[in-house]
């Protein structure tokens, strides 16, 4: 009587069928696991008489291979399937999608090359605050009290309030540095500053400068020219020559408008250095004694050189950019041209 039973489960055994893993596994709880219809058989056993246990033994072990043979097919099956959906999302043979590979803007790069050049001389980087106050924007620069820079039509003043404004050059910041800092200071300060002017493809009302600041025990104006040389030849290529203008700046004391060898023309004239041969890249000198004394520095045993230079102008002149204005629009088709800065 029991073969009826047995006839039955080979049956259903041979009829299974098993597309995914869930079924693979009902499969598997109704005919592999002990507590399986054939896990049942086995467990019958004992209420075989036992001049019968040997054929019920066969028969049962018989069940349990095909069962297991069932399962082993079931389980191929399932992984097929399974292939084949993740397979049918995916065609090898098409081209990839474009993903859109953006740059680093060539001002951001400007920027970074120059804190480069300097961070191996022994510069640190230091930045302020982009609204300032008269102190450290004017007054311990040593502006005189009436200097046509402190005027409204060069600062934007905020309203009712004409002791804070805009900064209108980093320098603000080698005060700042001054104030908490103790000599030796060799410092960089790159950032943003603010001039009320019209734009125009020479001038713009936001710009960028970057400052730099060494005061220690005899600082001299031959380290500043050999900073500054070698600055200009590893940003702008080792036949760089650098000269030296006698200038103005409240600050500094002598001062000096910083020159380079025209990048176009290599020194010969044309019309970007208008014939001279020399384009300007920024202003330094050594630190006036009324400057540190206005940070607490004592001006008898330290002397420092000062340097600020437009990263606008140095991005300008290095990539041959004749324009101020692009650097803000984000035109694509200018920005494109710097993609390999990554
Ligand atoms: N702050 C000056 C400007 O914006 C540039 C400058 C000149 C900075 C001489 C300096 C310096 O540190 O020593 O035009």
């Amino acid at each position: 009587m029991y073969q009826d039973k047995v006839e039955q489960i080979k049956t259903d055994i041979s009829q299974a069928q098993a597309d995914t893993p869930e079924e693979l596994e009902a499969y598997r709880m109704k005919y592999i696991s002990k507590k399986s219809v054939v896990g049942e058989l086995f467990a019958e056993m004992r209420l075989i008489p036992n001049e019968q246990k040997k054929a019920y033994g066969q028969t049962v072990n018989e069940v349990k291979q095909l069962a297991e043979a069932k399962f082993q097919e079931l389980i191929e099956r399932v992984n097929i399937q399974k292939s084949q959906v993740k397979a049918s999302g995916i065609d090898l043979t098409l081209p990839a999608t474009h993903v859109a590979v953006g740059g680093i803007h060539p001002l951001t790069a400007t920027r970074q090359r120059i804190i480069d050049i300097f961070e191996r001389i022994g510069f640190n980087l230091s930045e302020g605050p982009e609204i300032e106050d008269d102190w450290h924007n004017f007054t311990a620069l040593n502006f005189p009290e009436n200097h046509p820079a402190r005027e409204m039509q060069d600062t934007f003043f905020i309203e009712k309030n004409p002791d804070i404004a805009l900064r209108t050059h980093t320098s603000s910041v080698q005060v700042r540095v001054m104030e908490n800092e103790r000599p030796p200071i060799r410092t960089l300060s790159p950032g943003r500053v603010f001039r009320n002017e019209a734009i125009s493809a020479r001038a713009h009302c936001i710009f960028h400068q970057v400052e730099g600041l060494y005061v220690d025990e005899n600082v001299s104006f031959a380290d500043l020219k050999q900073t500054l040389y070698h600055f200009a030849k590893e940003m702008f290529g080792k036949h760089t020559k650098v000269r030296f203008r006698p200038s103005y700046f409240p600050f500094t004391e002598p001062s000096a408008e910083i020159d380079i060898s025209c990048q176009l023309c290599g020194g010969k004239g044309c019309n970007i250095c208008k014939g001279s041969g020399w384009v300007e890249i920024g202003g330094s000198g050594m630190v006036d004694p009324n400057v540190l004394e206005n940070c607490n520095i004592d001006s008898e045993k330290y002397t420092g050189f000062a340097f600020g230079m437009g990263i606008e102008r140095i991005a300008m002149l290095k990539y041959q950019i004749n324009d101020l204005r692009l650097f803000t629009e984000n035109d694509i088709r200018f920005l494109k041209q710097f993609r390999s800065f990554l």
